[in-house]
């Protein structure tokens, strides 16, 4: 099968392609036949190395992949069968190979069946994106109905996810995003949308939230705490979530009288449990047509090198490989 894979760690140009054998499973592995992959930030960092997990060489990067069930192993037949449409969030990590190929085998208990009439590739761009905003906010923030959440980065992947589920959950959502992606945000559901490069965030914030923010998540990756912390409601809940090197100064009385905290995760420790209750809410949207994402970047699988080296320099759009 064709697969982009490493050898070593390193940059985008560590990135091969060519023939892998097709993997054979066990009795609960699933082969699925790849139909779309996203390009992740965390593709990069396991790639890098800067997120360390084993990576067993030759190594298939990639977390993500949308395709169908080629054949399931006899303790999933019941579960999984030939043609089945499914999905998967988890691979490409901790040992097990990704998914930047053309066959990709995954273990039942991490892959989820596709909603009917849901699109490959647009479904492929949002399954990282908006497994981290339901995990980051409902089983990390706790967010509950009604409370205040601000989303900064909110045009961003996982920002336009959590807007979405935010506001479904009956949070009131004040986003932080460019000019040119105010209306993106308000379609998304923000209540609230303040100009990040406008030059008086504080300011703009303070207006934008007259009770304070019960949870705030910063996407950017500058987590600039004295930016958060004031403007946090008694007890509210700090999310850190990006931003592997950034070192924020840490205004602690801020945090200790409003009994506050700081909770911080990474998608990749979730386990299957975690996992499974953020695809049920997924499906639950997707089927209802109520979890949009930008139309993505598509490139060849051949072109996975490409594509990481677009992410490192920063491009807006999602991107999505397909074989
Ligand atoms: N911990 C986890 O489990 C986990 C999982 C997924 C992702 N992540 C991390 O989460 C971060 C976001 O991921 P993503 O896929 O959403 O990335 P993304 O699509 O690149 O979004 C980042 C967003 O941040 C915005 N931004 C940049 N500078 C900003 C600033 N100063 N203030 C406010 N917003 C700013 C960008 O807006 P412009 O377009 O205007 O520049 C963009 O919309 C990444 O660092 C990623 O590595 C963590």
């Amino acid at each position: 099968m064709r697969a982009a894979f490493i050898n070593s760690l390193g940059g985008p140009d560590v990135i091969e392609t060519g023939e892998l054998p097709v993997p054979a499973g066990g009795p609960g592995d699933v082969l699925v036949r790849v139909e779309a992959v996203a390009v992740d930030h965390v593709d990069r960092f396991v790639r890098s190395g800067a997120y360390a997990t084993p990576t067993p060489f030759p190594f298939v990067i990639g977390r993500d992949a949308v395709g169908t069930v080629v054949r399931s192993g006899e303790a999933c037949a019941h579960e999984f069968a030939p043609g089945d449409r499914v999905w998967t969030n988890s691979m490409g990590h901790h040992g097990r190979q990704g998914t930047f190929s053309e066959y990709v085998l995954v273990p039942a208990d991490r892959l989820y069946p596709m909603p009917d009439g849901v699109d490959a590739v647009a479904t492929a761009a949002l399954l990282h994106t908006a497994a981290t905003a339901y995990l980051g906010l409902f089983r990390h923030a706790r967010v509950a109905f009604g409370e205040t959440v601000v989303i900064e980065g909110g045009a961003g992947g996982v920002g336009s996810a959590a807007i979405q589920l935010a506001a479904a959950a009956g949070a009131r959502v004040v986003a932080t995003a460019s000019a040119a992606d105010a209306q993106w945000c308000r379609d998304l559901g923000a209540d609230g949308v303040v100009d990040y490069r406008a030059g008086d965030l504080p300011a703009r914030l303070d207006a934008a939230l007259t009770d304070g923010a019960d949870v705030w998540w910063d996407n950017s990756g500058r987590n600039d705490l004295d930016l958060a912390v004031p403007r946090l409601a008694h007890g509210g809940r700090v999310v850190l979530a990006s931003g592997l090197g950034a070192r924020p100064p840490l205004p602690v009385g801020g945090i200790y009288t409003r009994d506050a905290a700081i909770t911080g995760f990474a998608i990749s420790n979730a386990s299957v449990d975690d996992l499974a209750a953020a695809a049920a809410v997924i499906n639950r949207t997707l089927a209802a047509g109520r979890l949009r994402v930008r139309e993505p970047r598509v490139l060849r699988l051949e072109q996975a090198a490409e594509a990481h080296r677009l992410m490192e320099d920063g491009v807006k759009e999602r991107i999505v490989l397909v074989p």
